[in-house]
């Protein structure tokens, strides 16, 4: 009997060889564990609502990113958590709690519109989260919380070029037409501003309300100002529908002549658009049209991705913010929080936009900013595109210009 059964001093070996085997499992386990795991991003863009184009276009740019570079990090999957706050402040506040607590997500980005930015802030400084601005363009957003790093642009930076185009082009009496809200109002004090230092006159400041703008009333009063130029502001998602009254009032016959940032002849509406924009000067860091071998790299891959759909400013903000995201998270091994923070600070890379940093010191991105012209390019399918023509080289938000 003795000699079949196991003897009890062999049956303690052997019941510690298991421990030992599932222990080593286990630490191994943890070890892979570890190793491996998830990066979790929390993407919390506007989908559906007026701004829908901006989600669109950031979330198609993100996914673009990962699909050419891969999504892992030091070993790490790196996961998108995207949400969908449908351009609702409350909204977007609620949804990156839930990821900071729930989720526990290393990083928050997107951010559509600036209430939407503005009302994550006081969440990424408690929690610190790094909160990557890739939509917004206030030129204050950087200021609302110290764990902000924004990858779009502001719109005092590319507002300059367009008051400077302005004055040396004889455009002496001018009208703002801008959105009431942070960018316009931004936009707004920019131009006047260089405008007046330049010798020029404003003879009227007209905002117009973000929800349900109707321009008709405000495009009455430039005609009766009758200034050489309306310079124009309104967000992405909204060019269309203010270059449709503008021709509607018979205001591209009027002579005055329209000026306005890249977000009125946006890339992704500017067909939509039609001839009424042909001739049109802007100013802006972003156009698909940008002669780069980087930019025809992306605008190629982006459109094979997103068959219909050109990249415009926004997808570049999405696909530079990722960028920063994932080189800030290959330098800290997967660590997030202040270590991550300062990794994404100061980062220099060649965008489609162009050569672009992250100012170290006010979290804020510098370009260039481009003079474009609205022109229809036989050799690019007789499409409309901003075609540039000018550039002013590295510019920063003048706000943080000391
Ligand atoms: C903003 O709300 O900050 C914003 C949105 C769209 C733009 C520019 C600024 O085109």
């Amino acid at each position: 009997m003795n000699s079949t059964l196991p003897s009890k001093r062999k049956l303690m070996t052997c019941a510690l060889g298991v421990v030992a085997a599932a222990a080593a499992t286990l630490v191994s386990g943890t070890a892979l564990a570890q190793a491996g795991g998830t990066i979790k991003i929390g993407l919390i863009l506007p989908m559906t609502g007026a701004s829908a184009s901006t989600g669109r276009e950031v979330s198609a740019a993100v996914n673009l990113y990962l699909a050419q570079n891969g999504s892992t990090v030091a070993g790490k999957k790196v996961e998108v958590i995207l949400k969908d706050d449908a351009g609702v402040a409350d909204t977007t506040r609620r949804l990156a709690q839930e990821l900071v607590v729930n989720d526990k997500v290393t990083v928050l980005a997107g951010f559509g519109l600036t209430p939407l930015a503005v009302a994550v802030a006081p969440i990424a400084t408690q929690s610190k989260t790094p909160q990557v601005v890739m939509a917004a363009a206030t030129s204050s957003i950087v200021d609302a919380s110290p764990y902000i790093v924004r990858t779009s642009f502001t719109l005092p930076q590319v507002t300059l070029g367009m008051a400077e185009w302005a004055a040396k082009n004889k455009i002496k009496k001018v009208v703002t037409l801008v959105t009431d809200y942070g960018p316009g109002i931004d936009a707004e004090r920019t131009f006047k501003e260089r405008t007046l230092l330049n010798g020029g006159q404003v003879l009227a400041e007209l905002r117009v309300p973000l929800r349900n703008p109707d321009f008709a009333p405000f495009l009455q009063r430039v005609a009766d100002a009758k200034p050489d130029a309306v310079f124009v502001f309104v967000p992405s998602g909204f060019g269309a529908g203010f270059m449709k009254q503008f021709a509607e009032r018979g205001l591209d016959k009027s002579g005055i002549k329209l000026i306005a940032t890249g977000d009125v002849t946006d890339d992704e509406q500017l067909n939509d658009i039609g001839d009424v924009a042909m001739g049109m000067i802007t100013s802006h860091h972003y156009s698909v049209a940008h002669p780069s071998a980087t930019n025809k790299k992306f605008v190629e891959a982006f459109t094979k991705a997103n068959p219909g759909l050109r990249p415009n400013f926004m997808a570049v903000g999405g696909y530079d913010g990722m960028r920063v995201i994932m080189k800030g998270l290959e330098a800290t091994k997967g660590a997030g929080g202040e270590a991550l923070l300062n990794a994404m600070k100061g980062q220099v890379f060649e965008s489609p936009r162009g050569p672009v940093l992250i100012d170290a010191q006010s979290r804020d991105i510098v370009q260039d900013v481009y003079i474009r012209k609205v022109e229809r390019v036989p050799a690019m399918g007789n499409q409309l595109y901003n075609v540039e023509f000018d550039v002013q080289k590295a510019v920063k938000d003048p706000a943080k210009v000391k």
